[in-house]
């Protein structure tokens, strides 16, 4: 089997994103750029990987810590794609085999793609394999240009194009497939006499036309797959597009969308059959949805479990929780990061949980903040319960017990615990912890001044 490597070229700044954050670490589907082509580079299992990074290498290093130490390429100059393939090159080191080429920054390459090219480059014994694609509007491409007798002659950038060759539809999708001994010595033979004074990868094509080597091309037909991202709005037009493919691929596995095109899941999300999601729903990071589920809309899900037959009733923002079979949740609840909900637990409006779990059947349907906290089964929390888990300083734990009754306008003032089955009166505010089976009851005793009204609104007439 012969060997194939991968260089990804991510060195540049990408200064028409105007950002501060290197381009290939934008978000496509809530992932990188660069995950994404690492991606479709994994699925043809090369025996090495290597990416090419200058601007922003160290953030680009940290957003991919699994990825191999010896991956990493460093570019310190951006002297152009044809100067950073050389550094991967050099990196490969006495490598014989093919290697693929990719620019960083076109995300949604297929594997399917990338293994017919392979075969195609192959099976035809090719120095050199281009990715070609026609575009209406070639505007910002390389253009291919051929001889009469269709083989490929060169690229040429738009900017060094004269009016001739920039009519020219067919396009350089930034994608090359060459034998290690070609590619060193087309890399060798770079120059950077062009406009832009950079040494251009794309120029492989000519050294490879003017030394009669074979070079092939395939086409590309989709243009999802080989437009690159070099602005927001061409970003977004990716996001776009990723967006659809995902919803159609949930929607042929059973699940309901009502607004396809108002529900945003990310490239790592999941989702069971027979869930039904409805509009404005983002369903982000690694967020894994059950069957059976109803999200009802206007959810924000950022890496939450759902398991089955959950509902989110309309507006809930949920950030890193566990979510058990048949809880219900929401309207208008915020469920913060180590919230864990055993089956059957009810949110209701207006609700925060943050870093409790809730045991099996509790329920707190109003107005509560509940953090903290580790709460029993069967146990109901009275609408506007706080605990108080800050003194300024330190957070404290709250432990409520099984089949306990908060009374509405509780505080608890952590630490604290409160025992099985206790009761807890309205209006209380508990500081020490209340023993199992007991009635808690702080507040004030109620008292009556009678006939007080009558004088006092004869004081205020008066006056
Ligand atoms: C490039 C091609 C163009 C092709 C297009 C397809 C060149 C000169 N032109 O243009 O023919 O149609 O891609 O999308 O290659 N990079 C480095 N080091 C550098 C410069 C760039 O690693 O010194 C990386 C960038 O981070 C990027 C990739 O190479 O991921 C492509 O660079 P970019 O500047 O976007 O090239 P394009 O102008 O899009
Ligand atoms: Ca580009």
């Amino acid at each position: 089997m012969r060997g194939l490597g991968v260089i990804i070229l991510a060195a540049g700044q990408g200064k028409r994103m105007r950002s501060a954050a290197p381009k290939v670490m934008h978000l496509l589907g809530g992932k990188p750029l660069l995950s994404h082509v690492l991606g479709a580079c994994a699925g043809l299992e090369p025996d090495r990987v290597l990416v090419v990074v200058g601007h922003g290498a160290a953030g680009i290093r940290e957003g991919f810590p699994e990825m191999d130490e010896a991956g990493w390429v460093l570019q310190r100059e951006q002297l152009g794609t044809g100067h950073a393939a050389r550094c991967g090159a050099e990196a490969l080191g006495d490598f014989t085999g093919d290697v693929l080429i990719l620019n960083g920054d076109v995300p949604l390459l297929s594997r399917l793609s990338l293994s017919g090219m392979l075969a195609a480059h192959r099976s035809r014994a090719d120095d050199l394999t281009l990715g070609v694609a026609t575009l209406e509007d070639p505007t910002g491409y390389g253009r291919i240009l051929r001889r009469p007798d269709g083989d490929i002659a060169g690229i040429v950038e738009e900017r060094d194009a004269t009016a001739a060759e920039r009519a020219v539809r067919e396009i350089n999708v930034g994608l090359y497939l060459a034998s290690s001994d070609f590619l060193r010595a087309a890399l060798a033979a770079l120059d950077n006499h062009n406009h832009q004074g950079e040494y251009y990868l794309p120029d492989i094509a000519r050294f490879a036309a003017e030394r009669e080597a074979r070079v092939g091309s395939v086409t590309l037909d989709d243009p999802r797959e080989f437009r690159g991202v070099n602005n927001r709005e061409e970003l977004a037009w990716m996001e776009k597009a990723l967006q659809r493919e995902i919803n159609r691929k949930w929607m042929e596995r059973g699940v309901t969308l009502k607004d396809p095109d108002s529900t945003y899941i990310d490239a790592d999300a999941t989702i069971g059959e027979d869930t039904v999601i409805g509009p404005n729903s983002h369903l982000l990071g690694r967020t894994v949805v059950g069957a059976r589920c109803r999200v009802d809309g206007s959810a924000y899900l950022t890496n939450v479990r759902l398991a089955d037959d959950v509902h989110l009733r309309f507006s809930v923002v949920m950030d890193d929780c566990d979510i058990e079979d048949g809880v219900s949740v929401g309207p208008f609840a915020h469920l913060r990061p180590g919230t864990v909900l055993r089956r059957n637990v009810h949110i209701g409006n207006f609700v925060e949980v943050k870093n409790s779990s809730v045991g099996e059947s509790t329920k707190a349907s109003h107005l509560s903040y509940i953090g903290d906290t580790e709460l029993g089964r069967d146990s109901n929390i009275g609408a506007g319960t706080i605990t108080c888990n800050y003194d300024g300083f330190t957070k404290s734990r709250t432990t409520i017990g099984d089949r306990v009754q908060v009374g509405s306008d509780t505080q608890l003032v952590a630490p604290v615990v409160v025992g099985d089955d206790a009761y807890i009166g309205a209006g209380s505010t508990i500081t020490k912890d209340v023993p199992a089976g007991a009635l808690a009851l702080s507040r004030a005793p109620q008292r009556h001044v009678e006939d007080w009204v009558a004088g006092y609104r004869a004081r205020k007439t008066k006056a």
